[in-house]
């Protein structure tokens, strides 16, 4: 394999602990397997914008869009809750994921057999749960334009978001969808407000339409209001849940928590498949967690699933992905628990760098 061009963007508070686990097994990598990376790493979020002046510079977003793949950490912290919002730590990641164009965000929601305790919905609604949401990333509301607050009549003030979406913009997340159910369970749930909502109207009629050249895929459409209720109802009907950028923000916050780990979940965004090259950027779906930044608490877990994804999706190493998953399947199973998971004292409490090198003695 040539060497991959890997940058590494570890962010705010807890970024740079978890992010120093996958160096660690990268590094591991380039010298036991025939893999080389190239590493380069930069600031990004409120570091970046203390030290560059901006959440995410020119240089740096150039770098972005020169990899083969980006690795996020997280970022956010209460210091910068006052910035103004174009150079607030969130506005990088904005930025990343519309000049990267990563339109396919896979947010998996796994329930691992040795934390299923640690959901808060009953065992037998959640046990051996595997859904995956499939979050549309760079249009929506999040980026439709006008947008503003303005002055209506002196000194009283309106404010308005577009939602809009392209019939292109769904058709391409909807063959994501089904391309992902095929190695799945052959099920896709599209959610929308189509009775409310134009585009909720259109990307129905759209994701119909892509659907016909999915035949052996089943397709099923759910409200959005609906689709929250089920999720925490009978979450093991989902296979593959596909959805604008807004519903999917907040559904996959709620199936996070069916998980009861956050700090288990790692994400990927993905771009189109161009001249055999597909743009990627892989990180955990926990926050820069500030409280605990810099004690070696952390649970480096999710971020270390980020990076499977990335060898699976980006650098089609499936098999290494499998075992790097399994891995973490065995520690788990063993008793080691990172203080969010730590609930009885059967179990071994590690810290951040403790669980890092677990994981990597069992590779
Ligand atoms: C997420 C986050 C982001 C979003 C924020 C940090 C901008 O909540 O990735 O889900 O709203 O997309
Ligand atoms: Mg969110």
């Amino acid at each position: 394999m040539s060497n991959k061009k890997i940058l590494v963007l570890p962010g705010d508070g807890i970024g740079n602990e978890v992010m120093a686990e996958v160096l660690k097994i990268i590094d591991w990598l380039s010298k036991t397997r025939s893999m080389s990376f190239d590493i380069s790493e930069r600031l990004v979020g409120g570091t970046a914008y203390d030290k560059e002046g901006d959440s995410i510079s020119d240089e740096t977003m150039q770098e972005a869009l020169d990899a083969d793949a980006v690795l996020f950490g997280a970022v956010g912290g209460p210091q910068w809750d006052n910035v103004e919002r174009e150079k607030r730590p969130e506005a990088a990641l904005l930025r990343l994921r519309k000049e990267l164009d990563l339109f396919a965000n896979l947010r998996p929601a796994v329930v691992f057999d040795a934390l299923a305790e640690a959901s808060p919905l009953k065992l037998n609604l959640v046990k051996g749960l595997d859904i995956l949401i499939l979050r549309e990333l760079t249009s929506g509301v999040y980026f439709g334009q006008p947008r503003g607050i303005e002055e209506y009549e002196p000194g009283k003030q309106k404010a308005l978001d577009t939602q809009i979406y392209f019939d292109y913009e769904i058709d391409r997340i909807a063959r994501v969808a089904f391309d992902l159910a095929k190695k799945r369970n052959n099920k896709v749930t599209s959610v929308e407000k189509a009775n409310v909502m134009e585009t909720g109207v259109l990307w129905r009629q759209v994701v119909k339409k892509t659907h016909e050249d999915y035949s052996d895929i089943t397709l099923e459409n759910m409200l959005a209001d609906n689709c929250a209720m089920q999720l925490v109802r009978n979450p093991k009907q989902f296979d593959v849940l596909v959805t604008d950028n807004l519903f999917g923000d907040l559904l996959s916050d709620c199936a996070a928590m069916l998980t009861g780990s956050l700090g288990m979940l790692p994400s990927a965004s993905l771009g189109a498949e161009i001249d055999g090259k597909r743009n990627g950027l892989f990180e955990p779906v926990h926050g820069s967690a500030p409280d605990i930044a810099g004690e070696n608490k952390a649970n480096p877990i999710a971020t270390i699933l980020s990076f499977a994804m990335m060898l699976r999706y980006n650098l089609n190493q499936q098999d290494l992905a499998k075992s790097l998953e399994d891995v973490i399947q065995k520690v788990l199973n063993e008793g080691f628990r990172t203080a969010d998971l730590y609930s009885s004292d059967d179990q071994t409490l590690v810290s951040c760098s403790k669980m890092g090198d677990l994981i990597l003695e069992r590779l």
